[in-house]
């Protein structure tokens, strides 16, 4: 009888990671047509020694540290490499894991990427023998020039950026000037304006993914809308689909990407998350999804017997990238037919329907529980002052319930 244990690397959050051990909770024991019965545990990481060639515990693990510390980034390779843990995500993802690299790719593949151009470091870097490398061999240029077939208002953000790190809308030259002083040690982009209508943010775990509208300029609490049809049918399953597209190619399991709508025309503008927003706080209605999918991957994924795959298969992608025959929904189409081959898509939702048919009941019953109110509760106090804690509360409160409301399970 298979007891899998599931790793949780985990920095200083508390509410997806309780809600994720409450749900793990209600999983229960799975028994499989086979005959072997599964079940599933989970257990918080600690940072210690280890020698390489220690036995790991862990079958999978949910990372939330290792883009940031190298300790459990060491500790992750030599477990995926010695032990085959499978891992959410993996560190051999990293080194592609910024804009730059999804945008190389989708571009590549024929995607709508606005036009962009990095530019060299306003600041030398710190390091005493660039000094003399960027004498001999920076090349001037023009950067008004640039701007000038960009074209104004553009963008000016980090090739590697996130959460609005170092990005400026910028209107003139004077304002292109002033940025890129700024910019000092950052590498940046600059990037052609898209005039869109939509703001869609997918969230993507394994072979799941939620689009949901977005509202940048809104405060965190209030930047995910609950509205389900906003974006027309065709760009909706475009939205989805070129985010799975993505992850399969780099091989992530857990990513958040977002894109600009106008019409029909999806234009991706930042791809790659290693540690995407699940936090309560801000998904709110969509919360007990996110994590609902967070089980369901670990489970599907544990019991199946699922292999980590990190090696990347670009040439199937380009091959398709390269097919002059193909219009670009053709290509669409055929990327997502290599992405869902990735993710399992199809025999992950019939394993899921077939094995996990409670889940939905079991979740249902913990977020209208008053556990899930003392987490939400707890999660509040910590993150608002004391003056602002009821009106949070009450405004979370609503969207969890909202979502309670909209996804009661079938009676019988
Ligand atoms: N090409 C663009 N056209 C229009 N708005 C953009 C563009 N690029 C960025 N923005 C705006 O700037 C914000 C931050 O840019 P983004 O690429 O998402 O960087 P970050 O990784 O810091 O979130 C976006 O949420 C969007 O509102
Ligand atoms: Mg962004």
């Amino acid at each position: 009888m298979p007891d899998h244990l599931i790793g949780l690397l985990l920095g200083a959050e508390e509410d997806w990671p309780q809600a994720f051990e409450a749900i793990l909770g209600r999983v229960g024991d799975i028994k499989l047509s086979d005959g072997s019965t599964h079940t599933f545990r989970s257990e918080r990481l600690t940072i210690e020694p280890f020698d390489l060639m220690d036995p790991v515990r862990t079958e999978l693990v949910i990372d939330r540290l290792a883009y940031w510390y190298y300790h459990p980034r060491e500790w992750l390779k030599k477990a995926a490499m010695v032990n085959g843990t499978y891992l959410l995500n993996s560190p051999f993802t990293f080194q592609s894991m910024e804009k730059h690299s999804a945008y190389c790719a989708m571009l590549r593949l024929g995607l709508k990427v606005p036009k962009t151009i990095l530019v060299p470091y306003k600041n030398p870097v710190d390091n005493v023998r660039w000094a003399y490398t960027s004498k001999k061999y920076n090349k001037a240029f023009d950067l008004d020039k640039i701007a000038e077939e960009l074209g104004y208002p553009m963008y000016m953000k980090p090739f590697d950026g996130g959460g609005w790190r170092g990005v400026s809308r910028i209107n003139n030259r004077e304002e292109l000037h002033k940025a890129y002083d700024e910019s000092g040690e950052m590498l940046m982009h600059l990037q052609a304006t898209v005039d869109y209508e939509h703001f869609a943010r997918a969230l993507s775990i394994g072979a799941e993914t939620m689009v949901m509208k977005f509202r940048p300029d809104e405060p965190m609490h209030n930047r995910y809308a609950v509205s389900h049809g906003f974006l027309s049918e065709k760009a909706g399953s475009e939205a989805m689909a070129i985010s799975r597209i993505v992850n399969a190619f780099f091989a992530w399991e857990f990513n958040s990407c977002e894109m600009l709508v106008a019409g029909d025309d999806v234009y991706p503008i930042d791809y790659a998350n290693a540690c995407p927003d699940v936090a309560v706080t801000s998904l709110h209605y969509y919360f007990p999804w996110a994590i609902s999918a967070l089980v369901r991957w670990s489970v599907f994924t544990l019991a199946t017997g699922r292999k980590s795959r990190v090696d990347l298969h670009t040439r199937k992608y380009f091959d398709i990238a390269d097919d002059e025959s193909m219009s670009y929904d053709a290509k669409l189409t055929a990327y997502l037919a290599l992405a869902d081959e990735h993710f399992d898509s199809a025999s992950y939702w019939q394993w899921c329907a077939e094995n996990l048919p409670h889940l939905d009941e079991q979740v249902h019953d913990w977020v209208t529980s008053p556990d899930f109110e003392r987490l939400l509760r707890e999660t509040v106090a910590a993150t608002y002052p004391v003056h602002e804690q009821d009106q949070f509360m009450a405004h979370f409160k609503g969207f969890t319930d909202l979502w309670a409301a909209d996804n009661k399970p079938v009676a019988g």
